[in-house]
């Protein structure tokens, strides 16, 4: 039986959302096409990214869905199912500032494309569209709804207009978006780790100088589940734009320490035992998170290709912890999905995804003890916290494409 994230799932979901266009949209002659991008959930190297560190995440099978009809009349028409107000605007009259809305995003993808499009001085003008966004994601939830909109719209958008862009400039274009428009100073690892997923495979990313790797997983052996704590992630934008601030203040504090640094990633442990007491206590945390995350991450990845899977997950579980008291991300809700989940046998390991203050925690569990994970972990949120917790398998994921139903 196709599960809710297998293919079959997401063809029937495209088909629905095919029919959704039609009712908001109107009928027309020109064909719709259907496109799907996926979210992401990130395993190792927790808020490494924006440190110049190594990340380990992989895409999954939940995403957004894209739902795009050209039209003749140069009109630019934005809808989503989650919200009933759109956007209207036509092409060349792009908004120039942000509203504050989810239609931030795709405009400015947009204006990231027409841009690229500008200066390749292509002779083909682009049509107008009308799109819909839908999709099966948790959106605010720590599974990067906003990276597989943006890394969705520019692969969509490449397509239907032919604008030629290889994968790795769509991916540039979706972090543009977001950091230029958008405003949140997010890392590289959203958009890399949708844009540039391969199935049954984690992404190594380094984000020094983005080079990148796909590493096999065994899902024969290993099952990522994902628990949703169903608490929005309020403060999240403020508080990860303050925990980027620390980081560089701690980075400026040691840089003359370490010859040659970077940034946090290059500040060695025995640096940063010797000099940590000029730190404020604040940046001292945050920094004693990030130096140890940098050698574990490197540690985990070993232990993935070794097959090492117990010795994986106790890796998993330590940066929950140091995200918990070192980096204060989490919140009681997660700590609690975390520690319920590794009081089950054959439970490898959990922690905190996304930037935390709420949102998802992801479990690596051996395949045979996931049934016992889901339904402790329920047990116990619901009894103390009074909520049903989602608790899902998760798959891995091809990356954003077109889907013909
Ligand atoms: C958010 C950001 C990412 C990364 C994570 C923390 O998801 O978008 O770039 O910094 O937090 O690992």
């Amino acid at each position: 039986m196709p599960g809710p994230g297998s293919h079959d799932d997401c063809t029937t979901l495209l088909g629905k959302h095919r029919i959704a266009f039609y009712s908001r949209m109107g009928e027309g002659p020109q064909t719709v096409r259907l496109f799907f991008s996926p979210g992401r959930v990130n395993l190792f190297g927790g808020h490494l990214d924006y440190n110049g560190g190594p990340v380990m995440p992989t895409a999954i099978d939940r995403g957004t869905f894209l739902a795009i009809r050209p039209r003749e009349d140069g009109v630019i028409h934005l809808q989503s199912r989650l919200d009933s107000q759109g956007l209207e605007f036509v092409l060349g009259q792009e908004p120039r500032t942000k509203s504050g809305r989810w239609v931030d995003y795709p405009v400015g993808v947009i204006r990231e494309l027409l841009t690229h499009w500008n200066a390749g001085g292509a002779a083909r003008p682009v049509c107008g569209l009308d799109i819909l966004y839908g999709g099966n994601l948790p959106v605010g939830a720590g599974l990067s709804s906003s990276a597989s909109i943006c890394v969705g719209t520019a692969f969509a958008l490449n397509e239907v207009w032919q604008l030629g862009l290889d994968r790795r400039s769509q991916v540039q274009c979706a972090l543009d978006a977001e950091r230029e428009f958008v405003g949140v100073q997010c890392g590289i690892m959203d958009p890399f780790a949708i844009g540039l997923a391969k199935p049954g495979h984690l992404l190594w990313l380094d984000c020094k100088d983005e080079s990148f790797e796909h590493l096999p997983i065994d899902f024969e052996e290993l099952s990522i589940v994902v628990a949703n704590s169903g608490v929005q992630r309020e403060l999240a934008a403020g508080e990860f734009n303050k925990r980027v601030m620390q980081c560089s203040q701690a980075f400026e504090a040691m840089k003359k320490h370490v010859p040659g640094a970077k940034c946090m990633r290059d500040v060695d442990p025995a640096s940063f035992e010797e000099h940590r007491s000029e730190l404020e206590p604040v940046l001292e945390k945050r920094a004693t998170h990030v130096v140890a995350e940098v050698v574990r991450t490197f540690a985990a990845r070993q232990a993935l290709v070794d097959g090492d899977y117990e010795r994986l997950g106790q890796f998993m579980t330590e940066t929950h912890r140091s995200l918990r008291d070192n980096f204060e991300v989490s919140s009681p809700e997660l700590d609690l999905l975390v520690e319920a989940a590794l009081e089950v046998d054959g439970c490898y390991g959990s922690r905190l995804t996304g930037a935390g203050f709420g949102g998802c925690t992801v479990i690596m569990a051996h395949p045979d003890a996931v049934s016992e994970v889901a339904a402790h972990v329920r047990k116990r949120y619901s009894a103390e916290k009074g909520w049903m917790p989602d608790v899902e398998v998760f798959h891995g994921d091809e990356g954003p494409r077109e889907v013909s139903l």
